[in-house]
């Protein structure tokens, strides 16, 4: 594909690019109220935690490091509340932890979450009973209610967003920095039951006690991440996919060269978005922020590697977060082409696997779910492909939740597809629920340790 010649870039240069999933604003004169008051309003991240998380993310390309990226496919203005975000950094935290133990590295956690408020769509509108609506695009655009008004997009929503991700943002520092997760220490805070049909059940229920005992004790038995539980580092992400909200958060700051995207620490470019010749990379390509990369079928690799060297000329560690998303069926097939373009080209990247968005389908009754198993095996085999291609898979992209939600099948509890209407409540993808995700984090962190004891 011939690649256009860019001028000079600005917050918003992109606007004359051609943009996909922009959704239709009937008022354009509101949606440039909203975007001017927007850029009115203080960052809700700083450079110094961005340039942070960079030096981490370099870390973790080089396995010294884990990436682990989680949260709700889509948040909603309503999930906006103490419990959903409490129960969602707790089961970050603890599946960080696992990690941590298992395989004796730090783990660097990123949540979806401050501002992961809008979706890419295949359709433009969706018929309900004998009426066409605008599809629902996130709360960030429109609401989610079939009501032809409801689904309208409403530019005051970029408002409400940074509204309702300032909140949260404010909430998730004082757990993390005031030491809010003292309870970690009790054993009964780790829900251990239901891995008892777990053939590693034991495994894991000693691994839990010996991390609670070294919580409590606070002493060195651990790598000292766990020992200054006062101050968790938490980063934030989402898919910046809405340019209007993205780039009226995009700012200068005194003593820093470079604009930087101060809405969050790491936006992503989703897998629909990321055409090198649109809006959104261009966009993209004037940010110093770490970016990631969706990236699944179908694409070229030579174009995947085009796009990295547009986002990345300098070829900056810890900058390019791949985040490749096949599912368990086509994993094995995609990845290697696309591993070995990107190596030969010598490109400074970090590897991370999303075992969610290739494994979605859709039950007898129409329920959107996935397969733990399914996802657990997409994980095990992306890292047997890095190991066996000599390249490192240093994290994991996942959608999950701390709730009790019946969303994906399988796990040790054994939800099945009968039982997913218990407990159904995402608007948008299935999520992990919280046995599931710490079900995971200790299956990941088993493969982790087995590969590399098999490398010697
Ligand atoms: C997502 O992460 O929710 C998403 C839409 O992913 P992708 O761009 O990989 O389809
Ligand atoms: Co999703």
């Amino acid at each position: 594909m011939e690649i256009i010649k860019r001028k000079s870039w600005t917050p918003e240069s992109w606007r004359t690019f051609p943009i996909r999933q922009l959704p239709d604003y009937p008022n354009t004169e509101a949606l440039e109220k909203a975007y001017n008051q927007l850029q009115t309003y203080p960052p809700l991240v700083t450079t110094w935690e961005i340039d942070a998380l960079k030096k981490k993310l370099a870390k973790a390309a080089k396995g010294e490091s884990f990436l682990l990226q989680g949260g709700d496919c889509a948040e909603t203005f309503e999930d906006c509340n103490s419990p959903h975000i409490v129960k969602l950094l707790k089961v970050l935290l603890q599946m960080s932890f696992i990690m941590v133990h298992e395989m004796n590295i730090s783990v660097v956690r990123v949540g979806r979450i401050a501002g992961q408020y809008a979706k890419p769509r295949s359709k433009a509108s969706e018929r309900i009973g004998d009426l066409d609506y605008p599809i629902y695009r996130g709360d960030l655009v429109n609401g989610y209610e079939v009501d032809a008004d409801i689904r309208v997009p409403d530019p005051q929503r970029l408002v409400e967003a940074y509204h309702k991700s300032g909140l949260t943002l404010n909430f998730i520092r004082a757990l993390t920095e005031g030491g809010g997760f003292a309870d970690l220490h009790h054993p009964e805070y780790w829900e251990l039951d239901f891995m008892s049909n777990n053939q590693y059940y034991e495994e894991y229920a000693n691994l839990v006690k010996s991390i609670t005992n070294a919580v409590k004790f606070m002493e060195g038995v651990l790598p000292s991440e766990l020992t200054s539980l006062r101050q968790v580092e938490m980063f934030t992400s989402h898919e910046a996919l809405n340019l209007y909200y993205d780039s009226a958060q995009t700012r200068q700051t005194p003593h820093k060269t470079g604009w930087y995207n101060l809405s969050t620490h790491m936006p992503w470019i989703g897998n629909r978005t990321r055409d090198i010749n649109e809006a959104h990379v261009e966009y993209f390509r004037g940010i110093k922020n770490p970016v990631g990369i969706k990236v699944g079928p179908p694409f070229d690799a030579d174009e995947i590697c085009d796009l990295i060297q547009v986002l990345n000329p300098s070829n900056e560690e810890g900058k390019i977060v791949m985040i490749t998303r096949f599912g368990n069926a086509n994993v094995e097939h995609g990845l290697p082409g696309l591993i070995e373009k990107v190596t030969r080209r010598g490109f400074n990247v970090l590897w991370s696997a999303d075992p969610m968005h290739g494994n979605t389908f859709s039950t007898g009754n129409g329920i959107k779910t996935r397969a733990f198993d399914d996802i657990l095996s997409e994980i095990r085999k992306s890292f047997s492909i890095h190991r066996d291609m000599g390249t490192i898979l240093g994290g994991v992209h996942l959608e999950l939740t701390g709730e009790n939600v019946t969303e994906c099948v399988g796990g040790a509890n054994g939800l099945q597809e009968k039982g997913l209407d218990q407990n159904y409540r995402t608007f948008c993808d299935p999520r992990l629920n919280y046995e599931q995700s710490l079900e995971l984090a200790f299956m990941t962190s088993r493969e982790w340790k087995r590969l590399k004891k098999e490398k010697g």
